[in-house]
């Protein structure tokens, strides 16, 4: 019976992409899936390549070669405990299991930990790109022990997408440290989402550009220094016709954001390890609002409201756009990398910001021309706590300010909302403010709890009797 070198469970669009990818580099894969329409479908592309998929677990775990190398593919939460129990019987000690879902990071850190104890390894990998980037080559964050990831280190970089050669797959530290540089990814995801949401609203209700129109502009922003993935779908979607209709399908698709999970973790890690990423924050509450539909048409009609349409230039407010979503952007990965910085102290993590930035440069959904400039900073200043101490970025976004400003303020004037721009303005003005009112914040704490504060004129910590009586 022929041997594979890897296993692969779970055979939707992403797991059989990546067996097909795996293929193609010259790898043996064996497949398996409880659904036989998955297995049926991987088996009919197998014609000259070394790759077979399996309906029963047992046959498939014996077609691998020893010590075994399992990725799994299959929805986060209880199956890939479900999985992993199914699997472990049939294991031998020095097996290696790999999650290449969107697991939670904790949930990765204890499977790790208590497969360690039975013998077995476990990793958890995060795989970005969709099911283009499974096939033809992803953005790939692996973590965890680091002599495991040595057994699969050259097969990952195989099949990862490629930047001037270099293969955008490193590793990110230990533990769960891969689905969390993951779990980052997604949440800057999210901001820049919201961020291009907005430039989108502004363009559409204020400037009153056509579909084609918004086209073109994501276009010419996509050949500046806004080049990114996302803003060259965001172009793309503008020109996309509704079947049998010369109708954009843009104006068909409601209103309402769906969400699975990955930059509510972000959020929630944030607020535990108290790192300040508002605009991330912002993004996916905009997200929760967007889905609260009915009620927005109730408030609305409470409260009707004129569209006011500019009357400015134009392309001198497209301009200013457009640096303002280049600071914005700036800022969420700002956000995301000192969160990042910090949780891998927390967590012991050990993570190289540098080299999560260059494999981010490929393959992942957040790719954009923008990160070779934040990798080269990491790299000449690995101990950089925050991209806006760094006197590229510190220069580069000084001078972005005043359209930013511009940006902010004619959405408040006109009634439409700018959560992530709004959110983008006040970090950055509270990060550049030596003096912030915290001194009040720290006085209303003693006085109604005895919370005490400490002085700028000497060290201690102080308690007043605050002697204002109040009723
Ligand atoms: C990626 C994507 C991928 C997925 C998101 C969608 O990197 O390839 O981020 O992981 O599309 O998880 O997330 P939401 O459903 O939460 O928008």
């Amino acid at each position: 019976m022929e041997q594979y070198g890897y296993g692969m469970i779970g055979l939707g669009t992403m797991g059989s992409n990546l067996v097909l990818n795996m293929s193609d580099k010259g790898f043996a894969v064996a497949g398996y899936d409880k659904k036989t329409v998955q297995v049926e479908s991987l088996n009919s592309l197998s014609e000259g390549r070394r790759i077979k998929a399996f309906d029963t677990i047992e046959e498939f775990v014996s077609s691998l070669s020893s010590p075994r190398i399992i990725m799994l593919l299959v929805p986060a939460g209880p199956i890939v405990d479900a999985v992993v129990f199914e699997l472990k019987s049939l294991l031998s000690e020095h097996d290696l299991i790999i999650d290449c879902g969107n697991s939670h990071f904790s949930d990765t850190q204890k499977r790790t930990e208590k497969l360690l104890q039975e013998g077995l390894h476990f990793m958890g990998i995060g795989i970005s790109g969709g099911e283009t980037g499974a096939r033809f080559g992803a953005s790939i964050m692996p973590g965890g022990d680091k002599t495991a990831y040595a057994r699969i280190g050259p097969m990952l970089e195989a099949i990862a997408a490629k930047v001037n050669d270099h293969p955008c797959v490193a590793y990110m530290g230990t533990g769960a440290a891969g689905h969390y540089v993951k779990m980052v990814h997604n949440g800057i995801e999210y901001a820049i989402m919201q961020l291009i949401s907005e430039t989108y609203h502004l363009l559409k209700k204020y400037a009153g550009l056509s579909d084609t129109e918004l086209h073109n502009v994501y276009e010419k922003w996509n050949k500046g220094k806004l080049k990114s993935f996302l803003v060259e779908i965001t172009s793309a979607i503008f020109l996309q016709e509704e079947e049998n209709s010369k109708e954009k399908i843009i104006n068909f698709i409601s209103d309402t954001a769906h969400q699975k999970g990955t930059g509510a973790w972000m959020s929630k890690d944030a607020m535990d390890i108290q790192q300040p990423i508002p605009s991330i924050d912002a993004a996916v509450s905009q997200r929760a609002i967007s889905s609260m539909k009915i009620q927005r048409i109730a408030a609305e009609n409470l409260v009707p409201k004129k569209d006011a349409l500019f009357t400015g230039n134009k392309m001198d407010y497209i301009d200013q756009l457009e640096d303002a979503l280049y600071f914005a952007t700036v800022i969420a990965y700002t956000q995301g990398l000192s969160m990042l910085n910090q949780a891998s102290v927390v967590h012991k993590y050990n993570i190289n910001i540098a080299t999560v930035a260059s494999v981010w440069r490929g393959g992942c959904i957040i790719r954009a021309a923008i990160l070779e400039d934040i990798r080269a900073v990491y790299e000449s200043e690995p101990d950089l706590q925050n991209l806006l101490l760094s006197k590229l970025f510190s220069e580069k976004l000084q001078k972005l300010k005043n359209p930013l400003k511009i940006i902010v303020t004619s959405g408040i004037q006109n009634n439409i909302p700018l959560p992530a721009f709004g959110a983008t303005i006040a970090y950055y003005d509270s990060y550049h403010c030596g003096w912030l009112p915290a001194n009040l914040l720290q006085a209303q704490r003693d006085f109604f709890g005895a919370h005490t504060y400490e002085r700028l004129d000497k060290p201690g910590i102080f308690h007043t009797n605050w002697n204002q009586t109040i009723q």
